[in-house]
């Protein structure tokens, strides 16, 4: 990895840390999601089981730490303090892109720390969609996924980032046949995720029929990349990619839209991100149809502060979920992904229009 690269994976850190990179006009459209209180819930709240099962791993709670760093000096200890905290609390968590250590052995240890601190939690390998194109195939995966032992990859996709960035690599040409290949080559689980900007229905269609087995729709209304590459672009004085990053800010499918669109169209797991702030945000997600729920920046601002602290904010996310839990009446995961549901405003007038039946949310029984 050039000394330029390593200057960039430092720059989104730094710049995710002390500046405000957060959606600023789109939302995920929870807001819209409503779920129906009951005042009978008729379940005692110490037996609830938040635990699930997916990809053959059962998790304590459906969250993972979604991918963020790697490849950097300061993304090991990073790294160690997530993996120490989703071991501890029976989480899972994905690692940022692998390339830097693909390309320079030196940097694996930035990697690797993860599954030592985490010998039994599911952690996901992660690799760019744009690297495959760009000759990655199965040989370099592989080493991603054994550099880790990882349990799943994550190939991301971010054409916002890459277009909206100087050194963007914008041939996304051939992506959905390499993504194929890969998947039918590796004994793991191959993931597709964005990096903030959503899947709609037809994309999903397209990567399940290739043989993916999972789908992290990471929507719009949480950390923007494009914010992340304004950031950039005001340090350097390049005021045309300046305009760029401001102008796609708020680019993307809601993250609430996303979920429906992909969960109501595919059949394999649907992770949820983009965005998820709260147990009720976590809670909505796996109401709209989604296995697992995953958070990156405000894990990535506790990190820094220490193990203490990224467990309190983890905690506090399981917390609140059993407690939405409770509050509906659902002592199981599965019992909560059919309660009822009303989706207003602006995230059913979207759904309607692209012609998903959002009246079945509401007509749900629960129990
Ligand atoms: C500093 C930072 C670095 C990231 N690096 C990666 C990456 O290497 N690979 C990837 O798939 N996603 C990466 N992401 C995207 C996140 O995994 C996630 O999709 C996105 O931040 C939306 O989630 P959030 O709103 O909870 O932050 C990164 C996010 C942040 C904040």
């Amino acid at each position: 990895m050039t000394k330029e690269t390593r200057r960039r994976k430092s720059d989104h850190i730094r710049i995710s840390l002390n500046q405000n990179v957060q959606a600023r006009r789109v939302t995920t459209g929870f807001e819209d999601v409503c779920f129906i209180h009951r005042a009978l819930p008729e379940i005692n709240k110490q037996q609830i089981d938040p635990s699930t099962t997916v990809f053959n791993h059962t998790f304590a709670t459906p969250l993972i730490v979604g991918a963020i760093t790697g490849g950097t000096m300061e993304a090991t200890k990073i790294n160690a303090t997530i993996a120490e905290a989703v071991e501890e609390l029976g989480l899972g968590m994905g690692v940022g892109s692998q390339r830097a250590a693909i390309e320079d052995k030196q940097l694996e240890k930035t990697f690797t720390v993860a599954r030592k601190k985490a010998p039994t939690a599911f952690i996901i390998a992660n690799i760019g969609g744009v690297q495959l194109v760009n000759g990655y195939g199965s040989k370099e995966v592989k080493k991603a996924i054994e550099m880790i032992d990882a349990d799943a990859i994550a190939v991301h996709l971010n054409p916002l980032q890459e277009a909206v960035q100087p050194e963007g690599q914008t041939n996304f040409r051939g992506v959905l046949e390499k993504i194929g290949e890969i998947a039918g080559e590796l004994d793991k689980p191959v993931i597709v995720k964005e990096t903030g900007a959503g899947i709609s229905a037809e994309e999903a269609k397209k990567l399940e029929a290739v043989g993916v087995e999972g789908i992290d729709v990471s929507g719009a209304g949480g950390t923007s990349w494009a914010a992340v590459e304004y950031y950039r672009a005001k340090k350097s004085g390049n005021s045309f990619q300046r305009r760029l990053g401001d102008v796609f800010w708020d680019w993307g499918i809601p993250t609430a839209v996303s979920i429906v669109e992909v969960s109501q169209t595919v059949r394999i797991p649907v992770i949820a991100s983009g965005g998820i702030r709260d147990g009720v945000d976590v809670a909505k997600a796996l109401a709209l149809g989604s296995s697992l729920t995953s958070l990156s920046q405000p894990v990535l601002r506790a990190a820094v502060r220490g193990i203490k602290e990224t467990k309190s904010v983890l905690s506090l996310l399981m917390e609140e979920l059993r407690n939405v839990m409770f509050l509906v009446g659902a002592g199981s995961v599965q019992t909560l992904r059919g309660v009822p549901l009303v989706i207003t405003g602006k995230t059913a007038g979207w759904l309607r229009i692209r012609g998903f039946n959002i009246e079945k949310y509401a007509q749900r029984g629960g129990n």
